[in-house]
C-alpha cells in the first residue's frame, strides 16, 4: 500500500500498524488490508473517470467484488461513491449484507441460475449482465412471472483481447463469456438486442464487455469501445433506440514486481474518454452513460500478506553465465491455498523481509509455501537478507485481489483471517477459520 513505511531499522508500518505488532495479535498468516489506501484508490479511479467523461456524460465506477469481497470492503465502497459489481448470488449477498443499496449492483455470471436471477430480481438491483441467449429468456421469463421488470446490460464479445503489452483483434470469441458480435446482423449480439427491446419485462439499459484482465495500456479499451459505439448506432438505425449505458469492465493492471509498469487511472481515462466522445461524434450518438468495473486495480496494492518463516534449506543452482550460486528455499507458514496464483498463473510476486530491517547479505530466495506440492511458489525469485531466520515475518505486497477470493482449504490448511489497518488500529473484517470450521462441515464418523 501507498502507507506502508519503515522507521529506522524497525518493523514495516502499514496504516499506522506495526507488522510485528499484527502477526502478534492475529497470527500469520494474514492478510492486512490499508483501509485509506483501498478508498484512495475507489476514489481515484471514481475522479478519473468522472472529470474524463465530464461534461457528456456521467461514469459509474463498479468495484468488482470477485477480488475481495466482504462486507465492510463493499461498505467501503459505498461509502466512496462506487457501486458494487457482483459474479454470483453469494457476492450479491455479502454485497446485500454490507448495506450496498440493491439499485447500486450488477450481476454478472457465465450462468446464474434461476434462484440467482430471482435473487436479483426480488432485491431490485440496478443490473443484471445477461451473458447468453438461454439466459435472456430466463431473465425476461422471471421477470415476467414475478411481474417485474429487469434492468438488462448485454455483455458482448467485441473479439477484442488485451493482454499487457498487445491487443489482438482476432477469434478470441472462443470462450465461454459473452455474445459474439461477429457475422452483422446475422450475430448473436443482434438476435440478443431484438429479443432484449421486444420483451416487455425487459428494460434493455446498454452493452457491456470485458476484455481481459491485468491490461496496461489503454489502446484495447478504446478498440473495444469503438466497437460497442459502432453496434449503439446500428441499433439506433435498426429501431431507432439509443441505448443509455456502455460498460467497458474492467481489467486495470497493477505492479506486482518492479517489471511491471500500470497506467495511472487519469491516462487511462482520458484516453479513453478521448476515443468515446469521438467514436459517438462520428456516429452523431449522444455519449452514453458509461461504467467500468476495476476490481484488481482497487484492492490489490491496497493489500499485504504476512507470514512467518519456517524451515529454510540452501541448494546449489546454476546460473545462465555457466557458474553457480546458491538458492534458498524460505518455507512459510501459508502457500497456495492463501495465494492460488502463482500456481494458476504464474504470477509473479515480491516480498519483503518486514518484521525488522536488516542491512548487509542477501541470498537468492524462493519463498515457498507448507503444502504437499512443489509447485507451491508463493514468490519465485527474491534477495532476502542472508540473516533471515525462523520466527521472522515475510510481507508480500499486491495480494489484496485474487487470494483470499481464490483461497482454499487445500490440506485443510485454515483460511487466514483479514484484518483492516487504519491509524494504527486493526479491524478483523474476515476472522481466521477454525479447526472447529472444518470439522463442522464433516458429519463425523461414529463407529
Ligand atoms: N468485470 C468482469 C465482467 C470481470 O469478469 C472481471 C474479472 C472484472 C470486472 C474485474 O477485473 P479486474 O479489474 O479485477 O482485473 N483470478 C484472476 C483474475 C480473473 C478476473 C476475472 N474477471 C487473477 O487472479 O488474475
Amino acid at each position: 500500500p501507498a502507507d506502508a513505511r519503515r522507521e529506522g531499522s524497525g518493523p514495516l508500518i502499514i496504516g499506522g500498524a506495526e507488522v510485528t505488532e499484527l502477526a502478534q495479535q492475529h497470527g500469520t498468516p494474514l492478510y492486512v488490508i490499508s483501509e485509506e489506501d483501498f478508498r484512495r484508490r475507489a476514489r481515484s479511479f471514481r475522479d478519473a473517470f468522472g472529470e474524463a467523461f465530464a461534461p457528456e456524460t456521467e461514469v459509474d465506477v463498479f468495484y468488482a467484488g470477485k477480488a475481495f469481497l466482504s462486507t465492510h470492503v463493499a461498505g467501503w465502497a459505498a461509502e466512496e461513491g462506487l457501486c458494487v459489481d457482483t459474479a454470483s448470488g453469494g457476492e450479491l449477498a455479502i454485497a446485500q449484507a454490507g448495506g450496498v443499496d440493491p439499485a447500486r449492483i450488477g450481476l454478472h455470471g457465465n450462468n446464474k441460475s434461476d434462484a440467482e436471477i430471482l435473487r436479483a430480481l426480488e432485491a431490485g438491483i440496478g443490473r443484471i449482465i445477461a451473458d447468453s441467449l438461454d439466459e435472456l429468456d430466463r431473465i425476461a421469463e422471471l421477470a415476467q412471472s414475478t411481474g417485474r421488470t429487469a434492468p438488462v446490460m448485454l455483455r458482448l464479445t467485441p473479439g477484442v483481447h488485451a493482454s499487457t503489452h498487445e491487443y489482438i483483434a482476432t477469434a478470441h470469441e472462443d470462450q465461454k463469456f459473452g455474445l459474439s458480435l461477429s457475422g452483422g446482423r446475422e450475430s448473436v449480439a443482434w438476435i440478443a438486442v431484438q429479443k432484449a427491446l421486444d420483451a416487455a419485462a425487459v428494460d434493455l439499459r446498454g452493452l457491456h464487455c470485458h476484455i481481459g484482465s491485468q491490461i496496461f495500456e489503454p489502446t484495447g479499451f478504446e478498440v473495444a469501445a469503438q466497437k460497442l459505439i459502432s453496434f449503439l448506432a446500428e441499433i439506433r438505425a435498426d429501431r431507432g433506440v439509443e441505448l443509455e449505458e456502455l460498460d467497458l469492465g474492467g481489467g486495470h493492471g497493477i505492479a506486482y514486481t518492479e517489471a511491471d509498469a500500470p497506467r495511472d487511472p487519469q491516462e487511462i481515462a482520458q484516453a479513453l474518454a478521448a476515443t468515446v466522445k469521438q467514436a459517438c461524434a462520428e456516429h452523431e450518438l449522444s455519449v452514453p452513460r458509461i461504467s467500468i468495473e476495476p476490481g484488481r486495480a482497487i484492492v490489490g496494492p491496497a493489500g499485504v500478506t504476512l507470514y512467518s518463516v519456517g524451515v529454510q534449506k540452501d541448494v546449489g543452482v546454476d546460473t545462465p553465465d555457466g557458474g553457480s550460486t546458491t538458492r534458498r528455499y524460505v518455507a512459510v507458514d501459508g502457500g497456495m491455498s492463501d495465494n492460488a496464483r502463482g500456481v494458476l498463473y504464474d504470477a509473479d510476486y515480491s516480498a519483503v523481509l518486514a518484521g525488522r530491517k536488516v542491512e548487509g547479505e542477501h541470498t537468492l530466495s524462493r519463498i515457498v509455501g507448507k503444502h504437499c506440492e512443489s509447485g507451491d511458489i508463493v514468490v519465485r525469485d527474491v534477495y532476502l537478507p542472508t540473516a533471515t531466520e525462523r520466527g521472522d515475518i515475510l510481507a508480500v505486497p499486491a495480494t489484496g485481489a485474487y487470494c483470499h477470493s481464490l483461497s482454499s482449504n487445500y490440506n485443510y490448511l485454515t483460511r487466514p483471517a483479514v484484518v483492516a489497518v487504519k491509524d494504527g488500529v486493526s479491524q478483523v473484517l474476515i476472522r481466521r477459520e477454525t479447526e472447529e470450521d472444518m470439522l463442522g462441515r464433516d458429519t463425523g464418523f461414529a463407529p
